[in-house]
């Protein structure tokens, strides 16, 4: 792979990544930031792609449209739906679907998007591999999940919301983005991988426990995104 973009939604979770980054430009597209460069010996292109589906979507695009990478990485934080995950740990995604995709009044199961052939989009078998290796090797005493990731235009902060979540779409870990980047590699026909380190349990708990936990969080998925970048050949 010649050019890796990585998309993170916020200021905090891309700056210590851009701050690793040598001989970097930074161009304003579309209102959003897009800083490319070199990281750990490879080309990449960082993006803080803003909160949100949409946000996410329009990045990815421009990724692909106007910076031609060969793949897409989006890192982050996110809203843990099982007991077993715990803060701080992190998520690799196998896939990843909208769960705030709602056509059920028009006869679809939830989560389905009318009139696509895949509604479920499937990460990068070798990225998630290379992932998985990285972790074990640079942050052991991290605890490592594979699962998929749910994505939707809401902050998860009830327990009965989280339960649907995992009852409905077996997710492991919930945010704002994934998904959206997930759909756009696919139809542009790139690999992708969502890297999440768990802020927070998606419950009445979450709003305290992401404020107090982001900071960790995010160190873990920047650890792992720079041991990561320069095995991708
Ligand atoms: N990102 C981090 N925690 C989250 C949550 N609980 N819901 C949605 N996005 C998140």
């Amino acid at each position: 792979m010649r050019k890796i973009g990585i998309i993170g939604a916020m200021e905090e979770e891309v700056s210590i990544l851009k701050k690793h980054m040598k001989d970097t430009k930074v161009s304003k597209i579309a209102s959003t930031e897009f800083c490319e460069g070199i990281l750990e010996g490879k080309q990449v292109v960082v993006v803080r792609s803003g909160i949100g589906k949409v946000n996410a979507a329009i990045s990815t695009q421009i990724l692909v449209d106007r910076y031609q990478v060969d793949a897409v990485i989006n890192t982050g934080v996110a809203g843990s739906l099982r007991n077993e995950i715990n803060i701080g740990d992190i998520v690799l995604s196998t896939d990843a679907l909208q769960h705030d995709m709602d056509a059920t009044g028009f006869g679809y199961e939830a989560g389905v998007i009318p009139r696509m052939e895949c509604s479920i989009f499937q990460a990068d078998e070798g990225l998630l591999l290379k992932a998985k290796k990285v972790c074990s090797e640079l942050i052991p005493e991290v605890g490592v999940h594979t699962g998929r990731v749910v994505s939707g235009d809401q902050f998860i902060s009830d327990s009965r919301k989280k339960k649907w979540l995992l009852q409905n779409f077996a997710g492991y870990c919930t945010e704002m983005e994934g998904a959206a980047i997930a759909q756009a590699a696919y139809l542009n026909k790139i690999p992708f991988l969502i890297i999440r380190a768990i802020s927070d349990k998606a419950d009445q708990s979450a709003e305290m426990a992401y404020s107090e936990f982001e900071e960790l969080a995010i160190k873990n998925s920047v650890t792992l995104l720079t041991g990561l970048v320069p095995q991708l050949s």
